[in-house]
């Protein structure tokens, strides 16, 4: 059952747009339900004066990142930075314990935003890719699914998240298709 806080946050998003122009930018999605959130913050004097997101996602995800802009207005980018997932569900009085993973997404987001390196924000076993990728250099599909004994499936689906977050991308050389940094 929703909460009438999140009922509202999902009828009325706040803060919903996108600044071109922006002083930090966090993209993550959750490949098992397709859900995307990408957050915008302006920044002054080391505060968000600004911050505004674009969801595509279920009613949760949308809620979720609606409060959490509300949350992050005006904190510091340290304070920004530490808003909990716990932090978000406890502003919209609580929610139900199979959408509690949905305000992983904003919070998520919101960390890569305020900390710049484009990998903040990851999960776990997107971090684990990317890190493989980035001390290999330059690796096939199948060299990531041996070295860190995951299915080919779970790769495909993170590696498209990390495309989409403009970390990775694929490499053609020699007729051979590698993975490398997105800015090699
Ligand atoms: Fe995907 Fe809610 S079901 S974020």
């Amino acid at each position: 059952m929703y909460t009438e806080q999140l009922i509202d946050h999902f009828n009325n998003p706040r803060n919903v747009g996108c600044f071109p122009d922006a002083d930090g930018i966090g993209t993550i999605g959750d490949p098992d339900c397709g859900d995307f959130i990408r957050i915008y913050i302006r920044v002054k004097n080391n505060r968000i004066s600004e911050i505004v997101f674009e969801a595509c996602g279920c009613p949760a995800s949308i809620a979720t990142t609606s409060v959490l802009t509300v949350l992050a207005e005006d904190k510091t980018l340290d304070q920004a930075f530490s808003i909990s997932e716990m932090d978000i569900v406890r502003a919209l009085g609580g929610l139900p314990d199979p959408k509690i993973h949905c305000s992983n997404l904003g919070a998520a987001a919101l960390r890569q935003a305020t900390g710049q390196s484009g990998t903040d924000g990851l999960l776990p076993i997107q971090k684990q890719i990317y890190d493989y990728i980035k001390d290999n250099k330059m690796v096939t599909r199948d060299q990531v699914v041996n070295a860190l004994n995951i299915p080919d499936w779970e790769l495909e689906k993170q590696i498209a998240v990390l495309r989409h977050c403009e970390l990775v991308k694929g490499k053609k050389v020699e007729g051979n298709v590698y993975l490398v940094l997105f800015n090699e």
